[in-house]
């Protein structure tokens, strides 16, 4: 098949936010493969993943993730970066996870560097927010079930007078609840969903890893969703999917090809971990 571009190749002194999808490297996108293997500088963090990272050249790249002593990179940081590399004449390749603009900060790169007078281009990507749950068998929306879906970050404390998640009216709201960067933070705002009025009942889901080789699910409902991340181990990356459709795996489960895959983690112990915060 022959691809027609829209761009080309990268141009120098221009940056292109990329997304490197969920992890899997048959699903970035055939633009995002194009630019990584010729772009000129690769910024990236831990969470595209080590597939697809393993892939990439140590010379052209800059592991923005993460500096000595655990600390992550400062934004603020990364954003001059972008800058300069560019200012030098260089091709960049700003990876993230997932999607840029979806909880990636790459809304915030963008405005950087239109600020500075810096020519980008975004690269949309597919998103662990609807790959994830998608590979374990749980679609976001679904006729019978679902027909909203509302993506929403576990990082913050829901228990916070100014939290920037309204938890009472997702409770009511209907639809599907997808978090991301809520592992840790589970207990809290399930607890909060059930405060708002949601049954306890409504079935619930965990997908760790999504599309990674070590790729492990837990489920339960409302009420058990906790115990079941504490049986299986879930640990970050993972999104939760709460809502009727998360039910729906129950029924495709058995016939899911990438379920058997050989290699694929089934429990705490085989798992490789990822590095990758909760944030
Ligand atoms: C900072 S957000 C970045 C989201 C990313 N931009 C996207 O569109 O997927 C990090 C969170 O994304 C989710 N995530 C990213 N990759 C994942 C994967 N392969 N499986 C499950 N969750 C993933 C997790 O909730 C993780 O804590």
């Amino acid at each position: 098949m022959e691809i027609e571009y829209h761009g080309g190749e990268p141009e120098p002194g221009t940056v292109y936010l990329v997304g490197s999808g969920p992890g899997d490297p048959g699903l970035l996108t055939v633009k995002a493969k194009r630019l990584l293997e010729r772009a000129d500088v690769v910024l990236h963090d831990k969470l595209p993943g080590p597939e697809i990272l393993g892939d990439l050249p140590d010379e052209r790249c800059i592991d923005v993730g993460k500096r000595a002593h655990g600390d992550r990179t400062p934004q603020s940081e990364i954003n001059e970066r972008l800058v300069e590399l560019a200012d030098e004449g260089k091709s960049v390749v700003r990876l993230k996870g997932g999607d840029s603009f979806v909880f990636g900060r790459g809304g915030e790169e963008a405005e950087y560097l239109a600020e500075h007078g810096v020519p980008f281009e975004v690269v949309p990507a597919v998103t662990s927010a609807v790959a994830a749950p998608a590979v374990a068998g749980i679609p976001v929306t679904h006729r019978d079930h679902a027909s909203s879906v509302s993506f929403v970050t576990g990082h913050e404390d829901p228990t916070k007078e100014d939290s920037a998640v309204d938890w009472d009216a997702l409770a009511t709201a209907g639809g599907t609840i997808v978090v991301l960067m809520g592992v840790t933070r589970l207990p809290q705002y399930v607890t909060a969903l059930q405060e708002g009025g949601m049954d306890p009942e409504t079935p619930a889901a965990l997908v760790e890893r999504g599309t990674w080789q070590e790729q492990r699910v837990a489920t339960g409902t409302l009420e058990t969703i906790v115990d079941a991340r504490d049986e299986v181990g879930i640990e970050p990356p993972a999104v939760t999917v709460i809502g009727d459709v998360a039910a729906s795996r129950e029924s495709v489960v058995e016939f899911l090809e990438n379920e058997r895959e050989p290699g694929r983690a089934e429990s705490e112990t085989d798992a490789v971990p990822a590095d990758v915060p909760d944030s």
